[in-house]
């Protein structure tokens, strides 16, 4: 082959691939539903890839450029995804039409990645069982039963704190969150003291750092959403089995040591084991070590980085706002004082305060910035003559509605107050989606409030937080995480609050 063929040949090649990619992109256009302008090969997700925008910044854009519109039309690489904006139509994909929408549409390539056969990405065949049997892992009576181990992590928080406080250095409070977050979820999910505050090298939070910032983490989900063909060719390339050992050999070690040892505690090993020991419960499915594991596994990493966000973004606003810091101290202290010094699961749940401070840190930042869910059979929205082929994805925009001026006056402010019973009342029940809503939502939102506020209650009751030179103000989103973070960490100065 000469020069000039070969030149051919590789035009040609591009071409096709290029005519691949780009072929779909008339088809919003071509049903009339408007929509921001895909770039080649990654549709609207150029920006996102090139880490030129954070994911949380593009929703809000689109949303903020088309809320008027009852939908709008974007393209996950090839694929058309509708967007929808009108919370009514939210209203009947996520609750009253789940039945056609059970799934997220996320592929999973089960021998490249072993773990990824989660609840999060479960197709409905294997979601639904499983989620009901998991499901008790978070019941009020299981919740209660773990909050002592919950306050027990929080002491290791307090002693944390005694130690920075007032040495003069800022400290990145996300990463102290995820610490007592990683203690958390060890002892109540694994049944495991993972000792991350104590111990800078624990091998929890080496693990939980190396899943954040892996490479082939990230480029997995990457390949999995904007292009499953690419992860049948190159999948191999993109394997971590070094996480996936550890996590599987964690859980059935621990469920093997048990076994032997006649262990029983309330948690969620407690429940895999159960499932093990009778899998007619979950007919169906063949009930692997890997499938159980993968379950731990979900549990660990939606944990710690959805709570330590959550925690994290809280300080950032309390550091920024001393008078809502003070009221929610005062109402700290006053809990302490009418019970002696002691904190009840009953007492986070009535520290009216805290849940307010809670949801306006949610709704200002959503750790997920846009649900989704997959047709399952063809679909014509309700009131609309917008109809969609099964298999289509929908998206909800929630980064983008809990940022909507006409929803949330001055989105911007953190104001506790847009969570007084009455407000909350005059709104759209599908305009606060931090949790997601439906039968798919977070199986883990109740155990994630009272984590992130027995935490806050115990990082708050004698310490003050103040922002510093290396706080990042005006916020600005980390490009290069899916779960919504600060640039450059939460970094806040900490000393000792007036008793
Ligand atoms: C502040 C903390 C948390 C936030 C903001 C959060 C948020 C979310 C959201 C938005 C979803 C998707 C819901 C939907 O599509 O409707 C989700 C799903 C999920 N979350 Fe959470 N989450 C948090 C904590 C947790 C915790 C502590 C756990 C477990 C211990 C957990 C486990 C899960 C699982 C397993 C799913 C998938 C559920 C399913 O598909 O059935 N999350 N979470």
């Amino acid at each position: 082959m000469d020069y000039y063929q070969l030149l051919f040949a590789i035009s040609a090649v591009v071409l096709a691939i290029y005519y691949y990619y780009t072929s779909t992109y008339n088809y919003w256009k071509n049903r009339d539903i408007p929509g921001p302008k895909p770039g080649p090969f990654f549709g609207n997700f150029w920006g996102v890839i090139t880490r030129k925008y954070a994911t949380a910044t593009v929703v809000k854009n689109w949303y903020l450029e088309f809320k008027h519109e009852p939908v709008f039309g974007i393209y996950e690489g090839r694929a058309p995804l509708l967007v929808i904006n009108d919370l009514e139509l939210v209203k009947d994909v996520l609750i009253k039409d789940f039945s056609l929408f059970m799934n997220r549409g996320l592929p999973i390539f089960e021998k490249i990645e072993p773990l990824a056969q989660h609840l999060f990405l479960l197709e409905s065949k294997r979601w639904r069982p499983l989620r009901s049997k998991l499901s008790p892992t978070f019941t009020s009576g299981k919740l209660k039963e773990m909050f002592p181990v919950v306050v027990e992590c929080a002491g290791n928080l307090e002693k944390f704190l005694g130690r920075v406080a007032d040495n003069g250095e800022p400290v990145e409070c996300h990463e102290m969150a995820a610490k007592f977050a990683t203690d958390v979820i060890g002892s109540c999910a694994f049944g495991i003291s993972m000792n991350a505050l104590e111990d800078e090298d624990s091998e929890f939070r080496k693990m939980g750092r190396k899943i954040s910032t892996d490479f082939k983490f990230v480029a997995r989900i990457i390949c999995r959403q904007l292009a499953p063909s690419l992860m049948k060719i190159f999948g191999r390339f993109l394997q971590s089995p070094e996480i996936d050992n550890f996590f599987i050999g964690l859980v059935r070690d621990t469920m093997e040591y048990r076994e032997k040892n006649n262990i029983n505690r309330p948690d969620m090993i407690d429940v895999l084991m159960e499932l093990k020991k009778h899998p007619d419960k979950v007919n169906s499915i063949e009930l692997t070590d890997t499938l159980l594991a993968a379950q731990a596994f979900v549990f660990f990493i939606a944990g710690f980085e959805t709570s330590s966000s959550t925690m994290g973004h809280a300080l950032y606003e309390l550091a920024q706002h001393q008078d809502v810091q003070d009221k929610l101290r005062q109402e700290i202290r006053d809990t302490y004082k009418k019970n002696g010094g002691t904190l009840t699961y009953a007492d986070i749940k009535e520290m009216k305060y805290m849940d307010k401070v809670f949801k306006e840190t949610l709704r200002k930042y959503p750790v997920l910035a846009m649900l989704t869910r997959q047709a399952m059979e063809n679909y014509t929205f309700k009131g609309t003559k917008i109809t969609i082929p099964k298999g289509m994805k929908i998206g909800v925009p929630v980064y983008g509605i809990q940022a909507d001026p006409d929803i949330y006056p001055e989105p911007e402010k953190f104001d506790p107050e847009r969570f007084e019973d009455d407000a909350v009342v005059a709104r759209h029940p599908m305009s606060f989606l931090p949790f997601g809503d439906g039968p798919r939502n977070c199986i883990g939102g109740r155990f994630a409030h009272i984590q992130s506020k027995v935490g806050l209650t115990t990082i708050l009751r004698n310490h003050k937080f103040d922002v510093c030179e290396k706080t990042t103000i005006p916020y600005e989103p980390d490009k290069r995480t899916f779960v919504l973070s600060l640039k450059g960490g939460v970094n806040l100065k900490i000393s000792k609050a007036q008793s």
